[in-house]
C-alpha cells in the first residue's frame, strides 16, 4: 500500500457503496481473507457459503433428501443473514450437503436476491462464495479469484483437524476436497470460475498475511485510480 490513506478517507470519497467480490474453491482461504479486509476497509461481510449450508442444514435436521426441490426451496425463503450460525453450520457433511442443495437453480435465485439486497447496504460489503463476481455481483467494485491446489488445500484442513486434537486420513480428505471442487465448477447453474476481470491470487505457496496485503494493493490500487479521476 502506497497511497498513505487511513481506512476511512480511503473509502469516504465513494458515492457508492463499495463491493469486493472473493470467489474460489473451498478451503483456498477465501474466508479469512475476506474477514481481514472487511475489517480493514471496514465493510460488511458475508460468508454466502453459509447461506447454502443452512438450507442443507435444514433438510438433514428434517430427515428431507437433498433433491426436494419444494421443501429446499421453503427453507432457502427462510434464511436470515442475521441468523446464520457458523458454529452449527460449519460441520463437514453440511458443507457437502450445501453443495448438493446449491445446483438446485431456484434455491440460487432466492439466495442470491438476499446476498444482492445484503451487497446494496452502505457503506458496502466483503462477499464470499463460488459465483459472487460472476453472478451475484457482476459490476462488483473489486472480483478476487482466491484459489490454491486441492494437495494444499488438503494438507490445510489436515492441520486444522489435527491442531482441534482431531486425527483424519490424507486421501480421504484430498479426495473430499476434489469431489466438491468437481461438483462446484461442473453444475450447469453458476458454476465456480473466475470472473473475466478477476484478479486471480494462488495461496499454494502464500501464508495468508501475504494473500492478505496482495488484496490489500489490489484494492488500494483501484481506489488510488479513481480517487485521482
Ligand atoms: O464456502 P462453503 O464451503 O461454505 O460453501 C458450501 C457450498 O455452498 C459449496 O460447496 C458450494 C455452495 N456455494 C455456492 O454454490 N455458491 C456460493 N456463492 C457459496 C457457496
Amino acid at each position: 500500500m502506497t497511497v498513505g490513506w487511513s481506512r476511512t478517507e480511503t473509502l469516504a470519497g465513494q458515492t457508492h457503496t463499495f463491493t469486493i467480490a472473493i470467489d474460489g474453491p473451498a478451503g483456498a482461504g477465501k474466508g479469512t481473507l475476506a474477514r481481514r479486509l472487511s475489517d480493514h476497509y471496514r465493510l460488511n461481510l458475508l460468508d454466502t457459503g453459509l447461506t447454502y449450508r443452512a438450507v442443507a442444514h435444514k433438510l438433514l435436521e428434517l430427515g428431507l433428501p437433498l433433491d426436494n426441490v419444494s421443501a429446499a426451496e421453503t427453507a432457502a425463503r427462510q434464511v436470515e443473514l442475521s441468523n446464520l450460525d457458523r458454529t452449527v453450520l460449519s460441520a463437514h457433511a453440511v458443507g457437502e450437503a450445501a453443495s448438493k442443495v446449491a445446483v438446485i437453480p431456484s434455491v440460487r435465485r432466492i439466495l442470491v436476491e438476499k446476498q444482492r439486497d445484503f451487497a446494496k447496504a452502505p457503506p458496502g460489503a466483503v462477499l464470499d462464495g463460488r459465483d459472487i463476481g460472476t453472478v451475484v455481483c457482476p459490476d462488483a467494485d473489486i472480483k478476487l479469484y482466491v484459489t490454491a491446489s486441492a494437495e494444499v488445500r488438503a494438507r490445510r484442513r489436515l492441520a486444522e483437524i489435527e491442531s482441534m486434537g482431531g486425527s483424519a486420513d490424507f486421501a480421504t480428505i484430498l479426495a473430499d476436497i476434489e469431489r466438491r471442487d468437481e461438483r462446484d465448477m461442473g453444475r450447469a447453474d453458476s458454476p465456480l470460475k473466475p470472473a473475466a476481470d478477476a484478479h486471480l491470487l494462488d495461496t499454494s505457496e502464500m501464508a495468508i498475511e501475504a494473500a492478505f496485503l496482495a488484496a490489500m494493493a489490489i484494492v488500494d490500487d483501484v481506489l488510488a485510480k479513481r480517487n485521482k479521476a
